[in-house]
């Protein structure tokens, strides 16, 4: 069996003025009329062996993610609540040891990834478990197109005879710099970290207790002391807050011999930027992706977005447009990673 534990924790800082603290793009319809944690949960539902999900979520989301999961007719297993954020590795620990005396599967899946080919991932995640089933700690990869600095590195090694698929990892690097990025681009053999995993979840936690032992401990005692609230399992304060914050890449992943990965070609994009969303949306013929009341003439290679309002351009290319009822964003799509910064400054001038 397999429990999907569902990571919707981040708040997408690129894709303000959209995406908000109060409401970030993984409960935002950004590519269907579903959000994008409805979609990852429907992509996964009806097959046989994947169980009821765990979804583990900031305090403030609660509502929100319940209404999602009524919306689309899911019952969770758990809604695990953080008081504090402190990143994937205290997330997916305190699911794992809601789950370690049953004898499941557990596939971490991020709440706001597009994945076009599903057939292909149906195909990815039973190589997977089989081989996630032999005590390993299963990535999936994807073949990179750019030496993005934002993801992390896996290089394979020798191919897993019995575990159809998969492949040992010879290395793991989370984020390296553009230049090693663009060798391992050159060298072949590496993928991206897609940021999903499947394994037992008493492999991770031996593995965290190895390499990250003050995450366990916190972790153990906000679980230990958890309460259930309604439908939510909410994790004791004083406890987690007292967790490091940490990456499962940078905690676990980097250092574990237990890694495995399955190549998977399956339309992954974290539409972690707005020229990120553009490429997978359907674009005119001009290459322009316009959602919303939107006039353009003479237009080019353009995304625009109107939620509340009337948008019209006329002799432009390359931009991001993006209005919403109290912010408009206007920039040049090779500027599309430096979005965060406004939120830093809006931040930071209050
Ligand atoms: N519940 C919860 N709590 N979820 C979280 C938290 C948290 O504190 N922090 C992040 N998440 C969720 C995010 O919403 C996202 O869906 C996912 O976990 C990954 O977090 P990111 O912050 O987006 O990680 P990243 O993009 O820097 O890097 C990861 O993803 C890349 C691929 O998109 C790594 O796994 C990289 O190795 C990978 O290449
Ligand atoms: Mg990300």
């Amino acid at each position: 069996k397999i429990v999907p534990v569902i990571l919707s924790g981040g708040s997408g800082t690129r894709l303000w003025p959209l995406s908000r603290a109060v409401l970030p793009k993984q409960l935002l319809p950004l590519v269907s009329d579903n959000t994008m944690l409805q979609e990852t949960l429907l992509r996964i539902s009806d097959w046989a062996e994947v169980g009821e999900p765990v979804i583990v979520c900031g305090n403030d989301h609660r509502f929100l993610v319940a209404e999602q999961l009524r919306q689309i007719n899911i019952s969770p297993k758990a809604i695990i609540l953080e008081p504090v954020a402190r990143n994937t590795a205290p997330a997916i620990a305190a699911a794992a040891m809601t789950l370690k005396s049953e004898d499941v599967l557990m596939l971490v899946l991020p709440a706001d990834h597009v994945i076009t080919d599903v057939t292909a991932f149906e195909t990815a995640i039973r190589s997977a478990s089989t081989c996630a089933e032999q005590g390993k700690l299963v990535t999936f990869g994807i073949s990179p197109t750019i030496p993005e600095t934002g993801y992390g590195y896996i290089q394979s090694g020798q191919s897993m005879g019995d575990a159809q698929g998969c492949f040992e990892v010879a290395r793991f690097v989370e984020k390296p710099d553009a230049v090693t990025a663009q060798q391992y681009l050159d060298a072949g053999n590496f993928f991206w970290n897609s940021g999903m995993f499947i394994f037992k979840p008493a492999v991770f936690l031996s593995e965290l207790t190895a390499y990250a032992p003050a995450i366990v401990s916190a972790v153990n005692n906000a679980v230990a002391q958890s309460y259930q609230d309604l439908d939510f399992l909410r994790l004791f304060e004083d406890a987690f807050s007292k967790s490091p914050s940490d990456s499962i890449d940078y905690a676990v992943m980097e250092k574990t011999s237990l890694a495995a990965v399955v190549p998977a070609s399956i339309g992954w994009n974290d539409v972690g930027s707005w020229t990120a969303l553009k490429d997978v949306q359907p674009c005119d013929e001009d290459r322009n992706a316009s959602r919303g009341d939107v006039y353009l003439r003479n237009v080019k290679n353009t995304l625009v977005r109107a939620e509340s309002r009337f948008v019209a351009a006329l002799g432009v290319s390359d931009l991001l447009i993006v209005e919403t009822s109290d912010a408009v964003l206007v920039a040049h799509r090779d500027f599309a990673q430096d979005v965060k910064s406004i939120v830093d400054h809006l931040k930071s001038s209050g």
